[in-house]
């Protein structure tokens, strides 16, 4: 090869390296990720049945399917925007993310530092590289978690950056209505907050679907304990009672019961160290799992030396 071809050849080979480097570089830096790298199931979330089946129904099916439902009226196809909201942990996160992996959807994790602090001035980019992205990879769903913090009321202290990284989003967002070769794209921006009081007028306006995933009453927190529980040991039936606990357990949300179902969970463990050692056994390694008792109801709510509870499992207590 000549010298001038292979210069050509050589800047051509860089070039292409660079250009793969930068999507890549843009990919990681959205939180790009495929959807069955999510490891997160519907069946891993109680209480949450009806939201999840009209969720699956009016957002992912018009997503995942869209003929189905565009071939008999143009009034079905996805909504562009859908929000959740309510307390926190109460699993709207693990739902937006249950949902992206069962639909098979390209998940876009938008991470609210990605759009603000050190990244002003190029987050106009950012968000015009957001959307083409989201087309190129299409069904996807831009996952905003604390849609909040990024997309909260506009007012006359904000940065001028910020108000303009927020008309941006909303320009390209408008734009997702507008069809290409006939058809609308299939991309849905899914925002969860649990401060839906500040976002933005306009972004609401945008987010005409709204599901309140709320505090879970007995029923669900009964789901929600037998998924926690599903493979720990109880002491049944002498020691535990699920019903009793589901009685307990008022006014948590899902979250809070997980860590309380973790101490408890901790109990019989330490329990049986303590003999272990009482009786002069050292060696850990020799202990036999199945030697440990299960988890009964009073191993719930013991309030150990120099821990804290959540201010939800302090009310329980004290009441
Ligand atoms: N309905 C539920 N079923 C099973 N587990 C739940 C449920 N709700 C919450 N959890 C547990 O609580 C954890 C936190 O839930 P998640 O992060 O989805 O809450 P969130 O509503 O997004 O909270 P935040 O508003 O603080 O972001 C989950 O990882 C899960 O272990
Ligand atoms: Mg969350």
């Amino acid at each position: 090869m000549n010298k001038p071809l292979l210069w050509r050849w050589l800047r051509l080979k860089i070039s292409m390296f660079l250009s793969k480097v930068s999507e890549w570089k843009i990919l990681s830096f959205l939180g790009v990720m495929r959807a069955n790298v999510l490891h997160y199931f519907t069946t891993d979330i109680g209480g949450l049945g009806d939201i999840i089946e009209e969720l699956k129904e009016s957002v992912i099916y018009p997503l995942t399917v869209p003929h189905l439902f565009s071939d008999h009226s143009s009034l079905l196809s996805a909504p562009k925007g859908v929000l959740l909201y309510g307390p926190p942990g109460c699993g709207k996160t693990m739902l937006a993310k249950a949902l992206a992996h069962e639909s098979g959807a390209c998940f876009i994790n938008l991470h609210i530092s990605t759009l603000t602090e050190k990244w002003y001035g190029d987050s106009n980019k950012l968000v015009a590289a957001l959307f083409s992205l989201a087309r190129k990879l299409e069904p996807s769903i831009i996952f905003i978690d604390e849609i909040d913090a990024v997309l909260r009321s506009r007012s006359s202290s904000d940065h001028e950056a910020s108000t303009m990284v927020k008309a941006e989003f909303m320009t390209h967002w408008d734009g997702l209505l507008s069809t290409v070769d006939q058809r609308p794209p299939r991309i849905v921006v899914l925002g969860a907050t649990n401060r839906i009081q500040d976002i933005d007028e306009a972004i609401l306006r945008r987010l005409p679907k709204r599901f309140a995933v709320s505090l879970p009453n007995a029923e669900q927190r009964k789901r929600i304990l037998k998924i926690i529980l599903k493979d720990t040991k109880l002491d049944v039936p002498e020691g535990f009672s699920l019903d009793d606990l589901v009685k307990r357990t008022a006014g948590m949300s899902g979250s809070d019961m997980k860590e309380a179902c973790r101490d408890a969970a901790m109990i019989p463990i330490r329990e049986y160290i303590k003999e272990k050692k009482a009786s002069g056994e050292e060696n850990l390694l020799c202990v036999k799992p199945e030697e440990v008792r299960g988890v009964r109801n009073e191993d719930f709510f013991r309030r150990r030396q120099g821990s804290s509870y959540s201010s939800t499992q302090d009310r329980l207590i004290e009441s």
